[in-house]
């Protein structure tokens, strides 16, 4: 019997707000859209993102994209892409005033303009005082756009496989990318689904580490489908730790606590971050904040019986200020603390969060293989926007608010050069005998039965190691025994099955498919981490504690035949304004 197949002009692997916000550009347009998600759309990850989303609309203080290009480029310790980054910051007031427009309901000033608030690595004037950019829905901003982008595309009448997985992406001999095979989670049938372009939304890989932020959802699955068709992964070294994860669990506090004046404290009830940030203190960007908490508690200033975290203060706010502007990380403190933060501080450590590699875009969101030194070319027919891809507006390491940013502007980007795309493709190229053979043979891997490790065991594994050798602070012998480990747990995972398939539930194959993913993007993490011996952005060496720009001021690209490094130049000439030249990177 044949596999069923659909047909559609573009197929969107993810229904975050990437997914989402190209989905709904390209309905509106007319196109025929596929959006597959092995999650009801709602439930996708950007649901979780709290603080905002990055936009010099200047609603509160003077502000201009400029400035915001400046921070961002000075955030990803130039290593971002500054034609990009030019491309976003111009366009992030456009892409807020639509949200707007699409019924996102977000907070007011007293004027009735949208809340700003402060956060992280902002600053007026190219380095000056703090600025306040960041748009927010009290600290439910990703649920609110990601449930309007919903309703829109329910209206333009973009067509949804709601818990569908994808497995592999499908290609010819010319090396055109034609849509995805995927399986229908609930009947275990497979589907083949043929598109003229394929968007690859699929968010990041925050369950690679055991302590994070992240849905257990965000499995790197397009990250590893790119991998598995010979696209090198890049920048994958580059892994955000979030300075106030709930201690010990992961859980985020939004940045925004500190944005709304909120501040952290070692168990001396000092307020250190004055020391490692005398300017901008507690709103440094992300990767300094982090190292100072972790420098803290390995230095014996860690607050409680273990001495282990730090203390997030924020009772000085008022309960009012925490009720209206923070119900959110209220309502965590509360169900996972019992504590109200109007009254206690919140015991706070760094907890994985985001991934600022990931598979290779031009600012369209084309992906981009090296053709020859210093060249690229898009591959034909995929795309690849959000957290999964990287275009690189984050460099090193990601200003907070950016990434809500990323994913509206470059899906937004994404659609409109498809859509244009289409017009000269009118019909589906034609899809070769056996090209989905691969995907078919990975779902057949997970139908046999047998005895072997348990899958959920080894996932557990992987993310202690990662955790305990991938962490903030990196050398290469930690790092070396690191991927020794991740690679004997992918050669494990080759011998493991479902046990007693007859008695498992249809997920089980899901989640095994999963691991596979994050077993490669492990690899691809641990092995690019390895090989830059610099210490830039999130990607701390305390061997090489330096940053080293002559040598490293380039992109990396991991290949998973084997595992193989290449680098690539920085796009360093943004669109229309002078360059920012690399400058040593103080807050
Ligand atoms: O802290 C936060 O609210 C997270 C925001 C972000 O990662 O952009």
């Amino acid at each position: 019997m044949g596999i069923n197949k659909r047909s559609f002009d573009t197929l969107i692997i993810g229904a975050g707000g990437g997914g989402l916000r190209a989905a709904l550009q390209l309905s509106q347009a007319e196109a025929r859209v596929a959006v597959v998600s092995k999650v009801f759309p709602t439930r996708s990850h950007t649901v979780a993102a709290q603080g905002g989303v990055n936009a010099a609309l200047a609603n509160v203080l003077p502000d201009n994209w400029h400035w915001h290009m400046f921070d961002t480029v000075k955030g990803s310790d130039y290593l971002g892409d500054q034609d990009a980054i030019e491309y976003m910051c111009r366009a992030a007031p456009r892409v807020v005033y639509e949200l707007d427009h699409f019924g996102v309901p977000f907070s007011r000033l007293d004027n009735g303009r949208i809340y700003q608030r402060a956060f992280g690595g902002q600053s007026r004037n190219f380095g000056g005082e703090q600025a306040v950019r960041t748009c927010a829905a009290a600290d439910r901003t990703g649920h609110a756009i990601l449930h309007s982008l919903y309703q829109q595309n329910i209206r333009a009448k973009t067509h949804f496989f709601d818990e569908y997985f994808a497995i592999d992406l499908v290609r010819d001999q010319e090396g055109y990318f034609l849509g995805a095979l995927a399986i229908d989670i609930a009947s275990g049938e497979p589907i083949l689904i043929e598109a003229k372009t394929t968007i690859l939304a699929t968010g990041g890989v925050g369950q690679l580490f055991r302590t994070n932020t992240n849905a257990l959802i965000n499995t790197g699955d397009g990250m590893a489908m790119a991998l598995r068709a010979g696209i090198p992964l890049q920048d994958m070294e580059f892994f955000q730790f979030h300075p106030t994860g709930i201690a010990g669990k992961g859980m985020l506090i939004t940045e925004g606590a500190r944005g709304e004046g909120g501040y952290l404290l070692n168990s001396a009830g000092e307020r250190f971050m004055e020391r490692y940030a005398p300017n901008a203190k507690d709103l440094a960007s992300r990767d300094v904040v982090s190292r100072a908490i972790a420098t803290e508690v390995r230095e014996g200033r860690g607050a409680g019986p273990d001495k282990d975290h730090v203390l997030l203060k924020l009772d000085h706010l008022g309960a009012d200020i925490v009720k209206s502007r923070l119900p959110g990380i209220r309502d965590t403190a509360m169900t996972f603390l019992h504590i109200d933060p109007a009254e206690t501080p919140i015991p706070v450590y760094p907890t994985a969060h985001y991934t600022m590699g990931g598979i290779p875009t031009d600012r369209y969101g084309q992906v981009v293989v090296p053709v020859q030194q210093g060249a690229e070319e898009p591959v034909p027919g995929l795309y690849a926007v959000g957290e999964c891809a990287c275009v690189s507006v984050h460099g090193a390491n990601r200003l907070g608010g950016n990434s809500l940013l990323d994913i509206l502007v470059f899906g937004r980007a994404a659609a409109n050069h498809v859509i244009e795309h289409l017009k000269d493709q009118r019909y589906h190229r034609p899809i070769p005998e056996g090209a989905s053979d691969a995907a078919m043979d990975r779902l057949a891997r997970w139908s046999k039965q047998g005895k072997g490790e348990s899958v959920a065991q080894l996932r557990v594994a992987l993310a202690k190691v990662m955790e305990d050798h991938c962490g903030v602070f990196r050398n290469e012998e930690v790092l070396q025994e690191g991927q020794n480990k991740v690679l004997a747990l992918r050669e494990r995972l080759n011998e493991a099955y479902i046990d007693d398939y007859s008695q498992v539930f249809n997920t089980a194959r899901i989640e095994a498919m999963e691991l596979e993913n994050l077993m490669e993007t492990a690899i691809a993490t641990v092995t690019s981490a390895l090989a830059r011996r610099e210490s830039r952005g999130a990607h701390s060496r305390i061997d090489y504690p330096e940053r080293d720009d002559q040598h490293w001021l380039r992109h990396s690209l991991f290949s998973l035949e084997g595992n193989k490094m290449d680098y690539k130049p920085v796009r360093m000439k943004p669109l229309t304004v002078e360059t920012f030249p690399p400058k040593k990177r103080t807050y």
